[in-house]
C-alpha cells in the first residue's frame, strides 16, 4: 500500500466542516424539490436555489474534501500537510459563495447606486484558493508522491487548474452582454465538465488507487482516452443546432473516449482491489463503471443529442457526484453501519430520479413520485448530520 497518513486537527476539523456543508448544501437541493413538488413559494428564485445547491456541493464540500484527502493519502502520507489556513480560506469562502447565490443568483446585487456581481467577485476569489493549493501540491509532487498515483493526481491537479480557464473566460465575456451567449455557454461548461469529470473523478480515483497494493500501474491509454473525452466532451453540453456536423461527431468520438477510458480504469482497480478496499471503495467504484457504461451507450449509439436530455443529464450528474465523488469521500471519512447507511440513502436519491427521465419505462409519474422525491432528497443530509453531530466522521 501507499502511505497512508493520519488526520492532523486541522485535516479533521476540515473534514468535519466539509460534511457540514454537505448537509447544508444538500438541504438547499431538498428544498429545490419542494418547490417542484409542493409549489412552495419560499421568497427565492428556484435557478437561484439550484445555484447554490450547486456551488456549495462543489466549492464547499467535494473540492476541500479533496484537498485534505489528498494531502494524506497520495502526499507523501501527511508529511507535508496542506496548509490549515488555506484549508480554511476555502471553506470559508464556498459557503459565503454558495449562500450568496440564493438572493443574487449570478445577477448584480443593488447596494445603493451601485450594482455589484457579488457571486462572480466571491467564485473567483474561490479560485484562488485553488491555485493555492495547485501550488502547494507542485511544490510537493516530486519528492513526495509515490510514482505509481502521480499520474492520476498530476491530472486531476491539471484539469483543476485547466477548469479556471472555462470559468475566466465566463468572466471575461461579461461585458458582451447577450451577444456571444453560445460561446459563453461553451465556456461554462467547458468548467464544469473539466472540474467535475477532470478533478473530482481523476482525484477520488487517486484516493482509491492509493487503496490497492503497490506497483498496480494505472493504464497509460486509459487515463490518456479519458483524459481526450474530459477536455473535448464538453460539446456533447451544447445545443445540436450550436455544433456543425464535424463539431457533433468529434463530440460524440470524445464522449465515447471517456466513457471507455473511465471503464477501463474502474476495471483495472476492481480486479486488483483487496477484499478490504473492495468493501468501502467497491460501490463507489461500480457507480463510476455504470456512469461510463451509460455513457458510452448514450452517445456512442444513435439516438438523442446529449444536451437534449435533460433530465437524463441531471440523474447521470448525480450518479458521478452523488454515487463516485461522495461515496468516494465517504469511503474515506465513515465506516461501519454509517457507511453502509450513508450509501444507502445516497442510492436512493439517485433512484428516486430515474422515473422523471426517459429511462423510466412505464407511465409518467404522478405528483406522488415528486413528492417522494422530495422526502428522499432530506435523508443524505440528515445522515451527514447525524454522522457530524455522533463524532463519526474521521479519515479512516
Ligand atoms: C445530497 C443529496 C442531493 C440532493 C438532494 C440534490 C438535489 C438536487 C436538485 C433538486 C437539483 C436540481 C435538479 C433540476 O434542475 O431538476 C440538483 C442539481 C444539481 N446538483 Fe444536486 N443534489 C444532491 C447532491 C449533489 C452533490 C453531492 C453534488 C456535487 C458534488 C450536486 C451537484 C449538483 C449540480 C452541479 C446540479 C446542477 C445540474 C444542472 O446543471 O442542471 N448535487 N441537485
Amino acid at each position: 500500500m501507499t502511505a497512508i497518513g493520519t488526520a492532523r486537527p486541522a485535516d479533521a476539523t476540515a473534514l468535519r466542516a466539509a460534511f457540514a456543508v454537505f448537509a447544508v448544501a444538500g438541504l438547499v437541493g431538498a428544498l429545490f424539490r419542494f418547490v417542484v413538488a409542493y409549489g412552495w413559494s419560499v421568497g427565492l428564485d428556484p435557478v437561484n436555489v439550484r445555484h447554490a445547491h450547486s456551488h456549495l456541493m462543489y466549492f464547499g464540500w467535494a473540492t476541500p474534501a479533496l484537498f485534505v484527502l489528498l494531502g494524506m493519502r497520495a502526499v507523501g502520507g501527511g508529511s507535508r500537510p496542506v496548509p490549515a489556513r488555506l484549508l480554511a480560506w476555502t471553506l470559508g469562502l464556498a459557503v459565503v459563495t454558495g449562500l450568496a447565490f440564493l438572493p443574487w443568483g449570478y445577477e448584480p446585487a443593488q447596494f445603493g447606486p451601485a450594482r455589484v456581481p457579488v457571486t462572480i467577485i466571491l467564485s473567483t476569489l474561490c479560485m484562488v484558493t485553488w491555485y493555492a493549493w495547485v501550488a502547494w501540491y507542485r511544490s510537493a509532487r516530486r519528492s513526495l508522491v509515490d510514482a505509481t498515483l502521480r499520474p492520476l493526481v498530476d491530472a486531476a491537479a491539471a484539469f483543476l487548474a485547466l477548469s479556471t480557464l472555462g470559468a475566466w473566460s465566463v468572466v471575461a465575456m461579461v461585458p458582451f452582454g447577450g451577444a456571444g451567449d453560445t460561446l459563453k455557454l461553451a465556456f461554462a461548461h467547458f468548467f464544469l465538465q473539466v472540474f467535475s469529470e477532470g478533478w473530482f473523478t481523476l482525484g477520488l480515483l487517486t484516493l482509491a488507487w492509493s487503496r490497492l497494493p503497490d506497483r498496480v500501474r494505472v493504464p497509460g491509454w486509459a487515463l490518456a482516452a479519458a483524459g481526450l473525452g474530459i477536455l473535448v466532451g464538453f460539446l456533447l453540453s451544447l445545443p445540436s443546432t450550436a455544433l456543425p456536423l464535424g463539431g457533433r461527431v468529434l463530440a460524440r468520438i470524445a464522449g465515447v473516449s471517456h466513457g471507455v477510458g473511465i471503464v477501463a480504469l474502474a476495471w483495472t482497480w476492481w480486479r486488483s482491489a483487496p477484499a478490504s478496499a473492495r468493501s468501502s471503495w467497491g460501490l463507489p467504484v461500480l457507480l463510476l463503471a455504470a456512469k461510463g457504461a451509460t455513457q458510452v451507450l448514450a452517445v456512442g449509439l444513435p439516438g438523442p443529442w446529449w444536451a437534449d436530455m435533460a433530465t437524463v443529464r441531471v440523474l447521470y450528474l448525480h450518479l458521478l457526484l452523488l454515487g463516485f465523488v461522495s461515496l468516494g469521500i465517504a469511503a474515506e471519512t465513515l465506516s461501519g453501519a454509517w457507511l453502509r447507511m450513508f450509501q444507502a440513502v445516497c442510492l436512493s436519491v439517485v433512484a428516486s430520479l430515474v422515473p422523471f427521465t426517459a429511462l423510466w419505462p412505464f407511465a409518467p409519474p404522478g405528483m406522488a413520485a415528486f413528492e417522494a422525491a422530495a422526502w428522499i432528497s432530506v435523508l443524505p443530509p440528515l445522515v451527514a448530520a447525524a454522522a457530524l453531530v455522533g463524532g463519526r466522521v474521521r479519515a479512516v
